[in-house]
């Protein structure tokens, strides 16, 4: 795993004309934010070396290097969801890669089902901490120290500081935000609602099939982060209905410019 990291990282500092310290992993939600990102480099995953490609509809894969604003950011547009096959190592790689491209900072954007009774369709939740279902830990394997600990500490994954800085950009925007717990889960198929409710009772707010793997990967190197869920759906007894693909699409698309708007002005902060 060193190996392919550093041949990638050295492959993409070969071609990169900037070198940015804000990564953002652009989930559902933030396809929006990528196309006011200036001073556009994109480097397509195919062209990476050891980077998987994606697959998932509404999903395409490239590097996006440039500037949000005047910070430089190194933005994935693409990523790789555990249920697509892909191994946690997989899933994990560009966080890898990104931390030794020199990343401190990952923001990370998603789309989740809500299980606490008071959230909404369409709410926007800051993540506080999160609980992880995935049947495959990331970290399982050989521990290379050059990487992280062996037993990395996750009493505080989710930056407080930056948590308390969105919290002031959202008032400030007159954005109403909601904060809790994610729930990462193996997908493909989203939830019975006896799961929902066994989620919402062991500490969920929300539930998702991504960001977990990867914001273990970035604490375990150092990396700080920020990920902000969009409720695209409730998994609440008597509020439960059908759920989509296109519907959770759909009402991402819509609450995008709000997430967007936080997280540019969370990025010229930093
Ligand atoms: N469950 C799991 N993943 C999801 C959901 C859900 O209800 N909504 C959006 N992604």
């Amino acid at each position: 795993m060193l190996a392919k990291i550093n041949e990638t990282a050295t492959y993409l500092k070969g071609k990169m004309q900037r070198f940015p310290k804000v990564g953002i992993i652009l989930g559902t939600g933030l396809g929006e934010l990528a196309s006011q990102i200036t001073e556009k480099q994109e480097i397509e995953y195919q062209t990476i070396p050891n980077f998987p490609v994606s697959t998932v509809e509404g999903h395409s894969g490239k590097l996006i290097i440039g500037k949000l604003g005047t910070t430089e950011v190194l933005a994935m547009q693409g990523r790789f969801h555990y249920y697509e096959g892909y191994s946690m190592q997989e899933v994990t790689f560009p966080v890898r890669v990104m931390k030794a491209l020199g990343i401190e900072t990952l923001l990370v954007s998603n789309a989740s089902g809500g299980v606490n009774p008071s959230f909404e369709i369409g709410d926007l939740m800051i993540i506080t901490d999160h609980i992880n279902t995935f049947p495959e830990h990331p970290l399982r394997g050989k521990n290379h120290p050059e990487l992280g600990v062996r037993f990395p500490d996750m009493s505080q994954a989710y930056s407080k500081e930056l948590i308390s800085k969105a919290k002031k950009i959202a008032a400030r925007n007159t954005i109403k935000v909601v904060e809790g717990v994610y729930l990462g889960t193996s997908g493909p198929t989203f939830e019975t609602p006896a799961e929902y409710v066994y989620f919402r009772n062991i500490g969920a707010d929300t539930v998702g099939m991504s960001t977990v793997p990867e914001v273990i990967v970035a604490v375990h190197s150092g990396i700080k982060v920020f990920a902000m869920s969009i409720i695209t759906d409730l998994g609440v007894p008597g509020k439960i209905v059908e759920v989509s693909h296109e519907e959770v699409q759909h009402i991402a698309n819509q609450v995008q410019p709000k997430m967007t708007q936080i997280m540019k002005e969370l990025i010229a902060e930093l």
